[in-house]
């Protein structure tokens, strides 16, 4: 399968939105340069108009709240501020999202609300009593089979898991057991297929019916439920809703749109089971693809404010720039399993894959080229190279299954070709100006080439050696990486 084999008219990509309880760190900012670079390059081959991009914050939910008290802040002041400051990481990734949604946005309130009414009307929610568990850290009611031997949450170990007893409204979720079936058997409903079988067997140890509110003298932070002043909406099932909130208006919930999710694994049930129920209810539009990636750990630890080892992005882009960072990202690709990184490891890429790569490539080819005085015709570059459309070029096809690892590693090798074929022709020992003439003409096409089909994943990179090479006169400039 490529890219375009079933290039799709638009394409709706989202992001999990994250949590409000405190500011997002590089593990949560992979999926938002994951996500993005898709983006980017379905804006290529589809046009700007065809896609839309959302990503945002989930502000409400018990965690939210403690953690705004803990801070002695008014709730709302404590989202906003967090919010805001999540927005800044994500701008410094430079993450080009057409909407950043957040939760408490009027919109999404009402629209959240209209959801519930509608499926109250339907008959898929009931009001009852609910007695169990509960991981705050999660924002998920628990079965004793899902805790670790102390009784805690694998996830969360460092939360006590709550015990409640509580009025609630129910989602016949167990009703829509068939329809998940189905839908859990739809070719690339779940991505990497490896994931479909988990929530499979998690379908076939029986649904139960879910609590959809939580009473409101417990949690207070929440869009009431309507018509009922004393249960809010149950966060998930708010933020869910978030991705519709966004798109519907921007046209973007019709047939003809392919919708992809981008989510951790640990928030793949919500996503390929509860959401897509909540839509069958209504009528509405099935997401396409759930695309599910691990989860980064650092030095072989999880991240986490306990452990003391949070990296945020701001810093790394402060320290190594932004498409460094991207690059170290993207570069371990969608990721099935965890993944270890370390800053020894980053330095190491950086150093031997943009410093030395990319970075020398460029400006022994920029080089050359300027000092030969050549003027090199500007064409188009891709048909140059034997590839009828740029973005359709042989380059992009493990971009169908997201795998941008695989596409950089194209990328690299079409950098290494050209540097290969520097050494082998050795244009400075050329005396004949014709045969120079071509030696240079075919490097500096590759760079050309090279940096368009880069912008999806290293924009600012792309945009500098376009700068440079996509003009008759080549120029040499600052190193594009400097070696640390
Ligand atoms: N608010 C919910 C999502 C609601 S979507 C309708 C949530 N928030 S979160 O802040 O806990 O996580 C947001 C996303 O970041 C999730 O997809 C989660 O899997 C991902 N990650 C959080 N830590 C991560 C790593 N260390 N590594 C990779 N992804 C990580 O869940």
């Amino acid at each position: 399968m490529t890219a375009t084999s079933h290039k799709p008219q638009k394409i709706l990509i989202t992001t999990a939105i994250d949590y409000a309880n405190s500011v997002i760190h590089v593990g949560h900012a992979y999926e938002k340069i994951l996500a993005d670079c898709i983006a980017r390059y379905y804006r290529k081959l589809l046009g700007e108009e065809n896609v839309f991009f959302v990503t945002g914050t989930d502000e409400h939910g018990t965690s939210t709240y403690k953690a705004a008290q803990k801070a002695g802040e008014p709730v709302e002041e404590y989202t906003k501020r967090i919010s805001q400051e999540d927005k800044k990481q994500i701008d410094s990734l430079n993450i080009s999202y057409n909407r950043f949604i957040c939760t408490t946005n009027k919109d999404h309130k009402q629209t959240a609300s209209e959801f519930f009414e509608k499926a109250l009307k339907s008959g898929a929610i009931y009001k009852g009593k609910y007695e169990g568990l509960y991981c705050e850290g999660c924002e998920a009611y628990k079965t004793l089979t899902e805790l670790d031997e102390n009784g805690k949450c694998p996830l969360h170990v460092s939360r006590e898991i709550q015990k409640v007893e509580e009025e609630n409204y129910f989602l016949k979720w167990a009703n829509f057991t068939e329809d998940l079936k189905k839908l859990l058997e739809t070719e690339n409903f779940i991505l990497p297929e490896t994931k479909r079988n988990e929530m499979l067997g998690f379908l076939a140890q029986g649904l139960q019916d879910l609590p959809v509110s939580r009473p409101k003298y417990k949690v207070p932070w929440g869009i009431p439920v309507p018509g009922d002043e004393e249960q809010v909406i149950y966060v998930w099932y708010d933020a869910l809703v978030n991705y519709y909130t966004a798109a519907k208006p921007a046209g973007f919930w019709e047939e003809e749109v392919k919708i992809v999710h981008f989510v951790g694994k640990d928030i793949l049930r919500w996503h390929s089971l509860l959401w897509p129920a909540m839509l069958i209810n209504l009528g509405l539009k099935i997401p396409s693809t759930i695309y599910t990636h691990g989860f980064v750990n650092l030095d072989g630890q999880k991240i986490s404010k306990s452990l003391g080892n949070v990296i945020y992005p701001i810093d790394l882009v402060e320290k190594y720039g932004v498409d460094a960072v991207r690059y170290y990202f993207l570069k371990h690709g969608p990721i099935t399993e965890d993944v270890d990184i370390s800053l020894a490891h980053f330095e190491e890429v950086y150093n031997a894959d943009l410093a030395n790569g990319l970075g020398n490539t460029v400006a022994r080819i920029a080089k050359m080229a300027e000092n030969s005085g050549i003027r090199f015709e500007v064409k188009n570059w891709g048909e140059i190279l034997g590839e009828e459309k740029l973005w359709e070029g042989k380059w992009s096809s493990p971009l169908a299954e997201y795998r941008v690892d695989l596409t950089l590693q194209k990328i690299w090798e079409l950098l290494s070709q050209a540097d290969k074929h520097i050494n082998t022709h050795e244009p400075w020992a050329e005396k004949d100006p014709n045969k120079l003439r071509e030696i240079l003409e075919y490097e500096v096409n590759s760079i050309r080439y090279i940096a368009q089909v880069l912008e999806p994943f290293l924009p600012d990179t792309s945009a500098k050696i376009q700068e440079q090479f996509l003009k008759e006169t080549v120029r040499t400039t600052n190193p594009l990486f400097v070696r640390l």
